[in-house]
């Protein structure tokens, strides 16, 4: 029997995935092949014809095995890319989005002419956002909180990971936020409505923490919390579900904020929001 080649594996992995419910199975097969072996995706394709050894063969099984349960890709790898940082993703917490790298954006402009601000991420998870900002504006002083201990945790092995300084805080949003006062005060909380959670691809609602992704008020919480904890002139940047953008920024207005604005993701949904108090 000829020994399985890279070339084989990748055929007979995109297959089994395809037949799983991947909806980019040549893609997972290449990352979680590549994961196995050590090898760039690039590489692969240089050496299509190069032997499996009995031990990468194993663990591809295991990986492709995975996958085809749907876990999520970026579980299965245990590291995913958000902004410039690598961190490690697991069940503790949501994968960060790439919608919320555009949060990201908005939050750092928002501070980008003070030197030192001072920035509260409310429901941190694996600590994508706040690690990022402290990335990105090395002045900022980033305190990140989440009610999940597991999340924390994970956050924490980020933190370390990146070695970026971040003051991580167990707190529960629904009781105000803690004291500031925030210059700015970021958010990506959980907006999925409860009866929308059957409507989501089996990666999410199976494997994800549902804490995660509904808490009824958590929207409205954050913003309501953000306007009583904010400085002078501090600034709040929300991600919202599809849908919500329009009311929590008719919210911002009520309760005082400014420059309210909202911004459009990838696909054009309205997908930020933002404003600051005068
Ligand atoms: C949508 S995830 C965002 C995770 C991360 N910030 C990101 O953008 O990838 C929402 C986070 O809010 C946290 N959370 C849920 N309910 C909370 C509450 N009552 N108080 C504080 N954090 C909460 C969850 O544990 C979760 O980490």
């Amino acid at each position: 029997m000829s020994p399985e080649t890279i070339s084989s594996v990748l055929r007979l992995s995109t297959e089994y995935l395809a037949a799983h419910g991947s909806e980019s199975p040549r893609l997972d097969a290449e990352r979680l092949l590549s994961k196995a072996t050590g090898l760039e995706r690039i590489e692969l394709y240089m050496e299509l014809d190069r032997p499996l050894t009995p031990a990468e063969l194993g663990t591809t099984r295991e990986l492709v095995r995975r996958r085809g349960a749907r876990e999520p890709l970026q579980y299965v790898l245990g590291e995913w890319g958000f902004r410039r940082l690598t961190l490690t993703v697991d069940r503790r917490a949501l994968i960060p989005r790439p919608e919320t790298e555009i949060l990201v954006d908005r939050a750092l402009a928002l501070v980008s002419g003070r030197e030192r601000p001072r920035v509260l991420d409310v429901g941190t998870g694996t600590g994508a956002i706040a690690l990022a900002i402290a990335d990105e504006h090395p002045g900022a002083e980033v305190t990140a909180v989440d009610a999940s201990a597991e999340a924390l945790s994970l956050a924490r092995e980020n933190m370390e990971r990146t070695g970026l300084p971040v003051t991580l805080v167990p707190w529960d949003l629904f009781q105000g936020l803690p004291a500031g006062p925030w210059d700015l005060v970021v958010s990506n909380p959980p907006y999925v409505d409860e009866e929308d959670l059957l409507t989501l691809e089996p990666e999410v609602r199976e494997w994800e923490p549902k804490v995660a992704l509904t808490a009824t008020g958590a929207v409205e919480a954050v913003v309501r919390g953000a306007a009583e904890t904010l400085a002078a002139e501090g600034a709040l940047a929300l991600e919202v579900g599809e849908g919500q953008a329009r009311g929590t920024a008719e919210l911002l207005e009520q309760l005082g904020l400014v420059d309210v604005r909202i911004t459009p993701d990838l696909a054009g949904i309205d997908r930020v929001v933002e404003g600051r108090l005068p």
